[in-house]
């Protein structure tokens, strides 16, 4: 049984006056994707305290419609890499990369169960444009040849930061000849944790963007990463066909063409990214010009991105049935049988229960409805088990990361309580 009570706690102490923090001392900002499934979780019990989460995310936004992966709203000294290492200078600081979008689903969502609907058409009005602007972004910045598929800048930007997805593109990165003090072991232990060596290379990224100026044209063409991340890819897919509907309503019939165009634009262009023999889509090297063979949570995705056809649905559905039977704690980040799953380390193996609900409801949007019933039960089982931690070793259901963490209590409020 989910304990609403203290789920709606954690928010509570989460939360910094306008903004939430994902926890408390390890991450004490606003991260963008992780603010946007939090206002679902306040949406369940202070509608306004959720728009107000919406709101101050979005006076992040960039002039060119990007909204960067975290807002730095205050000074702290519990975390690294802070606003003068990406040295971004934008009125709120910020980094200068983004984060999977899920906002306009979070939102359509939002205005669509909204009780109170006059603050809900108010609050619409004002994201809507800006929701536009960010859509528009991902698209004209991160797709220029118009190829469907947007690319990405930086693990950090999967918000899957040390997928072995992302190993072979990163170890190509130069490495940092600055030294530096990691923040984050201060918190937590160093198992459940990226390693240095590709901390280093992170950093070189950080670097890069800044060096050059934050300049699209030449980051597009010259950084040492840039990937096609199936996940971004299969997020934007759904958030576009819920922008769609918010266009509907909102009276912005001039963006609805356009986006529909990129979305069936993306729908064809996946296809070249469809395995059958591992029943996923593979997330894809630009400059190494390969594959990335390794299935993670992030390879199923178009299911919630409603990128699959039937037959590729039924095969990822078995898949992810055969994943299920490793873990009685949910769907875990990267599938068991790979050599390099590591249970507990953070993007390696550990179950992510927000992820575990994109799982399902894809599953559920194809109709494989007992099997989102089971991933919904296994990602119950993790908060039974341990509590509202981070993430869940996919062995033990032991809770890893931070404790007391926003979007798995948010996850619980909106999905698992009901
Ligand atoms: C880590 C996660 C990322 C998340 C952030 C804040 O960087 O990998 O997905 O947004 O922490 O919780």
């Amino acid at each position: 049984m989910i304990d609403v009570d203290s789920a709606r706690q954690v928010l509570r102490d989460n939360d910094r006056g306008g903004h939430t923090v994902p926890t408390d001392g390890l991450y004490p900002f606003q991260w963008s994707w992780d603010s946007a499934i939090t206002a679902l979780g306040w949406f369940t019990f202070d509608e306004a305290r959720a728009w107000q989460e919406a709101d101050t995310m979005f006076a992040g936004q960039w002039d060119n419609g990007m909204l960067p992966h975290i807002l730095f709203h205050g000074d702290s000294g519990t975390y690294f890499p802070g606003p003068d290492i990406w040295g971004s200078n934008t009125v709120v600081p910020s980094s200068a990369i983004s984060q999977p979008p899920v906002w306009a689903t979070a939102i359509r969502r939002m205005v669509e169960t909204a009780t109170d609907r006059e603050l809900a058409m108010s609050s619409l009005k004002r994201l809507l444009p800006r929701l536009v602007d960010y859509h528009d972004w991902w698209y004209r910045d991160r797709d220029r040849a118009g190829s469907g598929l947007v690319r990405s800048y930086h693990p950090w930007e999967s918000g899957m930061d040390n997928s072995p997805a992302w190993d072979e593109p990163l170890a190509r990165v130069p490495e940092i000849e600055w030294s530096y003090q990691r923040r984050d072991l201060g918190h937590v232990d160093h198992e459940q944790r990226p390693h240095k060596a590709q901390y280093d290379r992170y950093l070189y990224l950080v670097d890069f963007y800044k060096k050059h100026d934050f300049d699209s044209d030449v980051i597009y063409r010259d950084c040492p990463y840039r990937v096609i991340d199936i996940g971004i890819v299969a997020i934007l897919q759904r958030a576009g066909r819920d922008l769609i509907e918010l266009c509907r309503l909102g009276g912005r019939d001039d963006a609805i063409h356009r986006i529909s165009d990129e979305l069936e634009r993306t729908e064809a262009a996946i296809q070249r990214l469809w395995s059958p023999n591992h029943r996923c889509f593979f997330n894809f090297d630009i400059v190494a010009d390969t594959a990335l063979e390794e299935i993670t949570t992030g390879t199923v995705l178009p299911l919630f991105g409603g990128l699959a056809n039937e037959e590729q649905a039924d095969a990822m559905a078995a898949l992810v049935d055969d994943w299920l039977s490793a873990s009685a704690f949910g769907v875990a980040s990267t599938y068991p049988e790979s050599p390099r799953y590591e249970p507990q380390r953070y993007w390696r193996g550990p179950v992510w229960v927000h992820i575990n609900w994109m799982i399902a409801e894809g599953l559920r949007d194809y109709g494989y409805t007992e099997l989102a019933d089971r991933v919904k039960q296994a990602a119950r089982e993790c908060i039974d088990t341990s509590g509202f931690y981070e993430y869940f070793d996919a062995t033990s259901g032991a809770g890893c990361g931070g404790g007391s963490f926003s979007w798995t209590a948010a996850v619980a409020l909106y999905w698992l309580a009901n």
